[in-house]
């Protein structure tokens, strides 16, 4: 086994479910262990690590010309409830891989190299992917992450500051030229490149997620007394959004469009109680954005219509709706020459998962390097990349970090 393979093993220990199911929330005690492990490997080669007032870690390889903007890299360890162990940790600990192999080469970057491992950028603890991406970008501003509470009441400002991060929100956003170009390495989360026997997915565009929150307040009652043709139920009128989900986005003449509800509660939750609140997250994306748009109005309306005739009220709150991400031609057409200089069987396809890449793609020239993951799986625990897909997963981004960086 490789020593990214072993690493892997190693952050799946740092989890609050058990193994194989990897869940690692943000500034949790597995997720603040986990970036202890990440830093401990960075400095035994020498790194020099800053982190912002949010927690995004930047670990840096000093270039000998320092006028430069740096080449960065990275990803994401945190990991939504019950997933796996290679979503996002494959960008982080192969970045780190590469540049170990890049300095055990004697290799001297002219340009500095920095690797990123980005905060939350799983929506799990406070319902927005991208916390770190998005501020970095400047899609998220202070105001707004100040809003920001978890599910137990907490505030975000309060967690940072918790896990140890309390410098200036102010201080988190970079100008656009302050990296030279961004590559994220991450598994696929699909099935094509496995089932073409390619090695290397070069992404082109990163599909425009979003997601919708839908409060929904009916009337409660004894589940025994109150007839059927007197009931204003949260949760019935939930399950017909639910269903309202599914088939506008099968309607909408685009494989691409896809939409989920991932989280569906009522409340009071007893088996003899008629729903009084039911609360729904919705999550709609379509490669073109005027689609998946107009999937959201034709679901705004739906939600309207189905509450109107059950006399249940709705509250919606829009918590993102972002658009695609193009990436930089020229680091394309890199991969591609690399790709085949290393013998590796690549494609140029689309992310239909987000990633940091979407916004760092706003600050820098980007793209992202994809390895194949066994049958497609993903966001479940049995997720699989095997050491010899990270490998030459690793070798690409390690030459195109040469490539960049080179003097
Ligand atoms: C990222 O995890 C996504 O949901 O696409
Ligand atoms: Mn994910
Ligand atoms: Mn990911």
């Amino acid at each position: 086994m490789n020593r990214v393979h072993r690493e892997l093993q190693k952050l799946a220990t740092y989890s609050s479910s058990e193994f194989p199911a990897i869940t690692r929330v943000l500034y949790t005690k597995e997720d603040l262990e986990a970036r202890g492990y990440f830093i401990s490997l960075c400095e035994e080669i020498n790194l020099r690590i800053r982190f912002d007032a949010i927690g995004n870690i930047f670990a840096r390889w000093e270039g000998t010309d320092l006028t430069l903007a740096a080449v960065a890299t990275g990803s994401h360890i945190d990991a939504i409830p019950l997933s796996g162990m290679y979503d996002g940790t494959v960008g982080v600990f192969g970045g780190l891989a590469a540049i170990r192999d890049l300095k055990k080469e004697g290799y001297k970057p002219k340009r500095s190299i920095e690797l990123i491992l980005f905060t939350s950028e799983e929506p799990t603890r406070f319902k927005i992917g991208c916390i770190g991406s998005r501020m970095l970008s400047g899609q998220l501003n202070k105001e707004q992450v100040l809003k920001l509470v978890d599910d137990k009441g907490k505030k975000f400002d309060d967690a940072r500051k918790k896990a140890g991060f309390f410098t200036s929100l102010d201080d988190v956003a970079l100008s656009k030229n302050h990296y030279h170009s961004f590559i994220e390495l991450h598994i696929e989360q699909g099935p094509i490149l496995e089932k073409e026997g390619t090695d290397i997915g070069i992404v082109t565009r990163i599909a425009a997620p979003s997601t919708l929150k839908v409060a929904l307040t009916g009337q409660g009652g004894h589940a025994g007394a109150v007839l059927m043709k007197d009931r204003k139920d949260a949760g019935v009128a939930g399950s017909e959004i639910m269903l309202a989900v599914e088939k506008i986005a099968k309607d909408s003449n685009s494989d691409d469009t896809v939409a989920t509800v991932g989280i569906f509660d009522i409340k009071p939750r007893a088996v003899n109680s008629i729903p009084r609140e039911a609360y729904l997250e919705i999550d709609l994306r379509d490669t073109n954005v005027e689609t998946r748009d107009k999937c959201l109005e034709a679901l705004k309306h739906r939600i309207k219509v189905i509450c109107g005739l059950r006399g249940v009220d709705y509250k919606l709150e829009m918590v993102n709706c972002d658009p695609p991400a193009i990436c930089e031609k020229m680091l394309i057409e890199n991969l591609e020459n690399i790709t085949k200089k290393l013998g590796f069987k690549s494609k140029k396809m689309i992310s239909r998962a987000y990633h940091d890449s979407l916004f760092m793609a706003l600050i820098a020239p980007t793209t992202m390097i994809f390895i194949p993951c066994k049958d497609g799986i993903s966001h479940r625990p049995d997720e699989y990349s095997s050491p010899l897909a990270i490998e030459k997963g690793v070798m690409t981004l390690k030459a195109v970090l040469k490539d960049l960086t080179h003097s």
